[in-house]
């Protein structure tokens, strides 16, 4: 199966994840892996699975690479219905009310234009005790898993 991490970030937490992702799957897979701010949300393709691996800046908001594809999803109302994808988020719990803010959002919109979410958003807490990698690799194989089943072909 094609693969295609695509990461939204602010200071590059979420880039070193995606890549970090990326050279787990490499041997198995035909993966890709871009910023967010690079990828049009009009072209996305439907024989491709996404992970998208995505932070939260500011006040619970979009990370400022993610935030012109959020906006052109909004702008342009793509149809998404057949385009599949997982969503692994990062954030801090000290941020109560707008914990994982961003990833929610990315999520929401994506689904609003019929995306098929596959398997839960990961809410990842820097104040918690788990690494990122170590709850990312095992989530990364589960949703390819789910993935492979729904889209038809194994890697
Ligand atoms: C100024 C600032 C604002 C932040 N705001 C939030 C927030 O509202 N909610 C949240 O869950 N995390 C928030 N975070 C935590 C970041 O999401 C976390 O540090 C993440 O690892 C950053 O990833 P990035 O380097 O890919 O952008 C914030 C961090 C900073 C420095």
């Amino acid at each position: 199966m094609k693969i295609s991490i695509l990461y939204g970030t602010e200071t590059g937490n979420a880039e070193m994840l995606a890549e970090d992702i990326q050279a787990e799957l490499d041997a198995a897979h035909d993966v890709t892996c871009d910023n967010l701010a690079d990828t049009d949300p009009t072209a996305l393709d439907p024989t491709r699975f996404y992970l998208l691996v995505c932070s939260t800046y500011g006040d619970g908001e979009l990370p400022a690479s993610a935030q012109p594809f959020a906006e052109a999803i909004d702008k342009a109302g793509p149809d998404l219905s057949n385009v599949h994808f997982a969503i692994f988020g990062l954030g801090d719990s000290e941020y109560h009310e707008t914990f994982n803010g961003g990833p929610k959002r990315l999520a929401e919109l994506m689904i609003a234009r019929g995306a098929r979410q596959i398997g839960d958003r990961i809410a990842h807490d820097a104040s918690g005790p788990d690494l990122a990698e170590d709850i990312a690799f095992p989530w990364a194989e589960q949703v390819l898993a789910e993935a492979e089943e729904r889209l038809g072909a194994p890697a």
